[in-house]
Order: C-alpha cells, then structure tokens, then sequence
C-alpha cells in the first residue's frame, strides 16, 4: 500500500503553557483511536520552542515531530534563526520548508528553500517543501510557470539520493487559511504537472518515490473526496490540527482511504 502522510502545522499558536498542556492531553487521548504505522503517518510541527516538550510527551505513541522552518547554517552568528542540527537533537525529523507564510511575511525565495532543503537533508530532517500559486498567478495562466520555477530552483543542484527524501506539499496560496476549496480535478491537475517535471529532472523511479501532499483549507470531508483518488499521498493540515479531534478524524479519513 501507498504509505498516507498527514502532516499537521500548528503555526505560531498554543502560545500559552497551559494551552500547549491541555493540546498535548486532548491529542494523547484521540491519538488512541487510530493506528499509526506502514500505511498512515502521522507529523505534528509544533513551535520549536515546545519541540523538546512534545518529544519526551509524545515518545510513547508513533507520532513523529517536525519544526515549521531551519536556517540552512549549523551554527553561529544567524541571531532568531534554528539550526536544522538543533531542532534534530531536539526530536525533530522533519521541517516544514518554503511555507508559502515564510515565502510572503519573511520574503523567502527558491534559492533560500534550495539551500535549507539541502542542510535539512545533510542533517538527517526531512524537508517538507511547499510550493503553489497564488490566485492571481492562477488567474493569469501561471500554474505551469510558478510550479516549474519552484521544483526547478528549489531543487537545483538536488541529487537524486537526495530527492527521494523530500516530501512535497501542493499548497495553493489562496486556499492557504481561508474557506476556498479546490475541486480534486484542480488539484490532480497541479499533481500531474509537478509529477511531470520531477519525472524530467529524475526519471520515473525516483519520480515515484516522493511523496507530494495537498494543503489548504484540508478538513475531514475533503479527504473523503481525495480517497476517491488513490494517487494523493498526504495532506497538510494547518487549522484543523489545532483541534485534536478533527486532525485525528483527518488521520481517520485516510486509514479508510
Ligand atoms: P490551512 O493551512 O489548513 O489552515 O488552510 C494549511 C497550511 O498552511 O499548510
């Protein structure tokens, strides 16, 4: 079986101790209820600042933890910024990279994600990388333009060892945190083009071997409509991972899937 990915992004919120606590309880509760392993995985990225807290609480169940972003450096003098070394040791295997909130409010482009995907993989992270367009680049025609440029200078310089550990995420901007839903023909549309370019850039093989998840506006009912579809590997889910409850009926969807 195609192993599922739900990858949840909490952002910058449980910004309270007790919040974090009361999370960690209502996810450690719902988390029974389904059964992580070879065909579902389940990634929670939390703040970086809670990572240490989530991995020695949630050591006990199978899910695994990731941070929303690292610098590509190791260490030194990069004041405000997480080396992807840290948030290893620290319990992180994954990292979020390029979300497309990095890529509007901190203005990071294709040549910083190329970098951070690489030292994220030379440390042992792996890199959750996020591309999509924005609806005026829809609008204007400019799927094939932005995605091409994204995989293209993103993964510039990228092996094919290397590629195989990337997971991508397919996150239209304008249903990033808002209430629009893509049709499933929109987002398999996308999902063969990105398909297409790595097959280019990797062969078929290799092709195979990386995931690409869907985010935006992802609730339980969507997965339904997704299963429809054996070819989705995943989702990223931001509000809704908030809720314990729904990101778990998430992760439920998929085991029916
Ligand atoms: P959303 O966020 O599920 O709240 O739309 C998705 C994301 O930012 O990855």
């Amino acid at each position: 079986m195609n192993k599922k990915i739900i990858v949840g992004n909490i952002k910058m919120n449980l910004i309270a101790l007790s919040e974090r606590d009361s999370y960690l309880k209502a996810l450690k509760s719902e988390i029974k209820k389904v059964k992580l392993g070879d065909d579902v995985e389940m990634v929670l990225c939390v703040p970086s600042v809670h990572l240490d807290f989530f991995a020695k609480n949630l050591k006990k169940t199978k899910i695994k933890l990731g941070v929303q972003n690292v610098f590509w450096q190791e260490r030194g003098s990069f004041t405000g910024e997480i080396s992807p070394v840290m948030a290893k040791e620290y319990g992180a295997g994954y990292s979020i990279i390029g979300h497309s909130e990095r890529r509007k409010y901190f203005k990071e482009n294709d040549q910083e994600v190329n970098l951070k995907i690489k030292s994220a993989i030379k440390n042992g992270i792996i890199p959750i990388v996020c591309i999509g367009e924005t609806l005026q680049e829809r609008k204007e025609g400019l799927i094939k333009d932005v995605i091409s440029r994204q995989l293209n200078e993103g993964l510039e310089d990228i092996s094919q060892m290397q590629a195989e550990k990337i997971i991508l995420a397919y996150e239209p901007i304008w249903a990033v945190g808002v209430d629009a839903e893509p049709t499933s023909d929109e987002i398999m549309e996308v999902r063969i083009l990105i398909r297409k370019i790595l097959t280019q850039k990797y062969g078929a093989d290799t092709t195979g071997k990386i995931k690409v998840l869907y985010g935006g506006n992802v609730k339980a009912n969507l997965v339904k409509k997704m299963c429809l579809n054996p070819q989705m590997d995943g989702v990223l889910v931001g509000r809704e991972s908030l809720v314990p409850f729904n990101l778990i009926e998430i992760v439920k969807g998929f085991e029916k899937c």
